[in-house]
């Protein structure tokens, strides 16, 4: 699990009057709307004796959540406002404080940044063009996995299963002929273009939907991933003008669930009565990809290709791989899960927020201590080796037209 990164905790519509309780990264937290509106994210563990916030309640003037143990206020950016045993006149020291994080509303999904990076040198929300365009007829939809979310990532962005897990998007007798056209590859997100052949749709009223695509149809498919939000998107080029986008957000609550926040786009057949079929089929290929995923071994994304073989047709995934990898050992935000443990029920372990990290440039203490991060390497010998290997794949092949951008 990495921090550092915009994460979906939860939809918009869900936060109203109430805090709600979430949880990202294997830390609880609480959010609650203000007055103005914008919701706010702090560490779900009151400073006082480590109260639930999110069982508490947003207080009258709806600027801080109210601990719901001894009544003490905490406002949006995480300070104690008020300690109701200590009368009126008490003043709160500025000490007081639990980690709060930055939010954005998007989508109709909450974005928490769960780091400590300034505003700066944050990677961006990824943009998602279709949502409110008219053009485009949009569908929520919600799945958890019982898998690392790294995982979830790579089955999605991965073309060559879709002939063998998804009867829908391929035969396994047309496997040989799918190929990738095209990678591209930049620091936290890549895009590729592959070619595929599948089945004639089925279904609909009197069976129409057969009439969008012939059998075996040369298709173009952009599968592409993006660091923050974990997220996959992909959009299908089913036929001029006609084309389908599926936009995932893959938040790993902890190391063994992943939340994905789907948005599931199409250019064609906008009315309301399609929604139920788009919405069945779009669930159907989470629980085939899901049966496949949770059963993987082993559980955790390999931390390098020695013990596995890539071929030609894992480029596109070997290239986020690469560029997960060199956050974990260049940047060094993975998540010390062993050193984690070894606190758990004892100490309380925040993700540090930018507050944090101001209070510390400024030589202030912080009372929680800060969730272990594995530090960088300083010899990323492994990281060396797996990027030669994964610069033959992307390199080394035929019939691909590639766009390799570092
Ligand atoms: S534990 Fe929260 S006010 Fe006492
Ligand atoms: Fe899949």
């Amino acid at each position: 699990m990495i921090i550092n990164l915009w994460y979906v905790a939860e939809w918009s519509e869900t936060v109203k009057d109430k805090p709600v309780k979430t949880k990202v990264l294997g830390q609880d937290l609480v959010l609650f709307r203000d007055l103005t509106g914008k919701v706010q994210c702090l560490a779900n563990v009151c400073l006082h004796r480590g109260g639930s916030l999110a069982g508490g309640w947003v207080n009258e003037k709806r600027d801080c959540v109210v601990c719901p143990y001894h009544g003490w206020e905490y406002d949006g950016k995480g300070k104690c406002q008020k300690i109701p045993s200590e009368g009126k006149d008490f003043t709160v020291p500025p000490r007081f404080r639990v980690d709060a994080y930055p939010v954005e509303e998007r989508y109709g999904m909450i974005w928490v940044f769960m780091g400590d990076l300034p505003e700066e040198e944050r990677y961006p929300i990824p943009d998602l063009p279709q949502y409110g365009d008219p053009e485009w007829r949009g569908l929520p939809a919600e799945y958890t996995w019982n898998a690392e979310a790294a995982r979830v990532v790579e089955n999605g962005i991965d073309i060559a299963h879709a002939s063998f897990v998804h009867p829908v998007f391929g035969y396994p007798s047309t496997a040989p002929d799918n190929y990738i056209d095209n990678v591209e590859k930049h620091e936290w997100w890549g895009r590729s273009t592959n070619v595929m052949f599948p089945p004639q749709l089925k279904g609909g009223f009197l069976g129409w939907r057969k009439l969008i695509r012939k059998d075996k149809q040369e298709t173009r498919v952009h599968p592409e991933w993006q660091l923050p939000g974990m997220v996959v998107r992909i959009q299908i080029d089913l036929r001029p003008g006609w084309q389908i986008v599926m936009f995932d957000a893959n938040t790993p609550v902890d190391e063994h669930t992943t939340r994905t926040f789907a948005w599931q786009f199409r250019s064609f057949m906008k009315f309301k009565i399609f929604d139920k079929g788009s919405h069945k089929r779009l669930v159907t290929i989470l629980e085939e990809d899901a049966r496949i995923v949770e059963a993987a071994n082993p559980y955790y994304l390999p931390e390098t290709l020695a013990n596995e073989v890539s071929v030609k047709s894992d480029k596109f995934m070997s290239t986020f791989r690469m560029a997960r990898r060199k956050l974990i050992e260049e940047k060094g935000w993975h998540i010390d899960l062993d050193k984690r443990d070894s606190f758990k029920g004892r100490t309380v372990l925040t993700v540090p927020s930018p507050a944090r990290r101001e209070a510390r440039e400024n030589g202030q203490k912080w009372v929680f201590d800060a969730m272990p991060t594995i530090p960088p390497v300083k010899e990323p010998q492994a990281l060396k080796a797996f990027e030669k290997e994964v610069v033959g794949l992307t390199t080394d092949s035929a019939n691909s037209n590639e766009s390799i951008v570092d």
